[in-house]
């Protein structure tokens, strides 16, 4: 019985997301109630729209500071995609374009270059903190395993694109840069002085950044 009890925990804490318990279960954006997750709309009332997106094949504006463009098809833009564990992203890249170093706080991803070469990496947890990094041509497929931070940036002359699939309905995504140096209300200066080993004038520098 014990044992039974420490399996049935051990299984729900590796589990990524909660397996459905029905069909599906449609976000219905009207309701107000806060859970888990979206709250489910009448399944009888669901149709193929909710199911379906588009725009796709539509290039992102990279005409910004990094040259990339996310365009994200999460539960926010696929209500259908409520409980189910999985969501997608299109990935535009100018020449030169990075997407920043980052991190999803609930979803391992796993990413395929429809066009150009991107050079992309992940490092390990503490205290190796190793690179592992790699130059990717059309076709090529990278997995960026959960709550690794990692990077992909555009090596080829032209523009790149690749999508991303990933093992969460709403992966999040928090960028390091933003988050130390643009986080609402700032971290103490004390902190960041130590934590990068660099004077108070750098990190006022590196917040009116961000
Ligand atoms: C792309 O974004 C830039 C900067 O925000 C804007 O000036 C430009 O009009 C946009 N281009 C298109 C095609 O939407």
């Amino acid at each position: 019985m014990i044992l039974c009890l420490i399996a049935l925990t051990c299984s729900t804490a590796l589990a990524f997301e909660p397996s459905p318990l029905q069909d599906f279960c449609v976000a219905d954006s009207a309701s107000p109630a806060l859970v888990n997750g979206k709250f489910c709309k009448d399944p009888k009332l669901a149709d193929a729209k909710d199911f379906f997106y588009s725009g796709l094949h539509l290039p992102g504006n990279t005409s910004n500071f990094l040259g990339s463009k996310i365009t994200p098809v999460n539960v926010a833009q696929l209500p259908g995609l409520n409980t189910l564990g999985i969501s997608m992203v299109r990935i535009d890249f100018a020449p030169c374009g990075v997407n920043p170093p980052h991190y999803h706080p609930r979803a391992s991803e796993i990413f395929t270059v429809l066009e150009g070469t991107l050079h992309v990496g992940f490092v390990t947890s503490n205290p190796e903190n190793r690179l592992i990094s790699k130059v990717l041509l059309k076709g090529d497929v990278f997995v960026f395993p959960m709550g690794l931070i990692h990077f992909q940036r555009n090596m080829g002359y032209g523009n790149a694109i690749a999508i991303a699939a990933f093992g969460s309905q709403y992966p999040g995504s928090v960028t390091i840069a933003n988050a130390v140096f643009g986080s609402n209300c700032n971290i103490p200066s004390e902190v960041l002085t130590k934590a990068f080993q660099l004077d108070n004038n750098v990190i006022d520098y590196l917040e009116a950044k961000f």
